[in-house]
């Protein structure tokens, strides 16, 4: 039995670290761990310039501790508004994408796109500039039934904007049905996915055990219990395809035990850990460095960390709880024990 695993440090492709005292309660989770995240825009209002991105990053930077490195990967928020021009500003100052929210498909998405179709001069710059499209790939249709918004997303949606689109590089964020698994499998070079900690992890009964769970609701919603085998078997597979984006999405406690409860897992306290625990359940600790730590730079077109981290086999308590600004919040396996732990001593100074 492996006890000790090695790895170049990994990096987050998917990440929101919210703003103010909020953003200053986190950072440090997420720098602790990983060399680099891909920051999502979705703040209130969204970050949709190159200036506010910047601006942005600036105050993540001053929010870390002190000696702790870490580079935020910042991202634009389109809108049915954004100027074609704005592309090239954002590419000249290292913007490496753009994040697409069909208008209301979750947390702070109301200012999304309200049809793709609109943004096609947008998508085109992106196209040229080698700027790349994250995707929020849920149909925001109510008649659809909310387990299936995703796999309808494709057929609707992503299969024609891949046609219009062949050189576009698209990353279809945080799936969590086998239709996405496979769909991003078949899909020539320039489409992968990210998978998070607790789409691995659980399946749509977290929802309900013994009550209402609010803390494991999120979107895409957790799905049955074949999709989440799928995403291991996507994961933990041979293609590189597919890589760590943890979707760690913190909100207040409060406004998550709510009779309308935020949608968002908090995961950045321990996402590598996370992770581990779901390579290792799949006898798969090989090939958990090309999915951390490999395969988002390579599609990125990033160099790999050189940095190596350690985990150990070693049983822990996640705390129950953490401050959050003015309120607190509850991260995933609150309470629990997990069986991987990062070494210390390896986190930078
Ligand atoms: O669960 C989610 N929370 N899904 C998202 O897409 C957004 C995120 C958030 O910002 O809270
Ligand atoms: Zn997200």
């Amino acid at each position: 039995m492996t006890d000790s695993l090695t790895l170049r440090r990994p990096d987050d492709w998917h990440l929101h670290l919210r703003d103010g005292a909020q953003l200053a309660a986190v950072a440090a989770h997420s720098a602790a761990q990983f060399a680099r995240a891909i920051v999502m825009p979705n703040l209130r209002p969204p970050v949709t310039t190159t200036a506010q991105a910047l601006a942005y990053k600036a105050r993540i930077l001053a929010a870390l501790p002190q000696g702790l490195k870490f580079e935020p990967l910042m991202t634009l928020y389109l809108t049915d508004a954004l100027p074609v021009q704005e592309i090239a500003r954002a590419r000249a100052a290292g913007i490496l994408a753009c994040k697409l929210y069909p208008a209301g498909a979750t947390t702070n998405s109301d200012a999304g796109v309200s049809d793709i179709r609109r943004i096609e001069p947008v998508l085109e710059a992106m196209q040229k500039a080698g700027m790349l499209l994250l995707v929020h790939g849920e149909v925001t249709d109510p008649e659809i039934d909310i387990f299936d918004r995703e796999a309808v997303f494709i057929e609707r949606q992503l299969i024609p904007l891949r046609q219009r689109f062949p050189e576009l590089k698209i990353v279809f964020e945080h799936i969590t049905t086998r239709e996405a698994a496979q769909y991003v499998a078949q899909a020539g070079p320039h489409t992968a996915a990210t998978i998070t900690a607790h789409h691995l992890l659980y399946n749509r009964n977290a929802l309900f055990t013994g009550g209402i769970r609010p803390h494991y609701y999120c979107l895409p919603v957790l799905k049955r219990e074949q999709h989440r085998q799928a995403l291991v078997q996507a994961a933990t597979g041979a293609s590189a395809k597919f890589f760590l984006g943890t979707d760690s999405a913190p909100h207040p406690a409060r406004l998550k035990e709510h009779a309308s409860g935020c949608a968002g897992c908090y995961t950045a306290h321990a996402a590598i850990e996370l992770y581990a625990e779901a390579f290792d359940r799949a006898g798969a600790l090989q090939r958990f460095e090309g999915f951390a730590s490999l395969h988002g730079p390579a599609f990125y077109g990033l160099p790999a960390n050189e940095e190596r981290i350690t985990l150990r086999r070693e049983r822990w308590s996640v705390p129950e709880r953490y401050p959050f600004g003015e309120g607190e919040l509850k991260p995933l396996a609150a309470g629990e024990s997990l069986n991987w732990r990062l070494e210390p001593g390896a986190a930078p100074a």
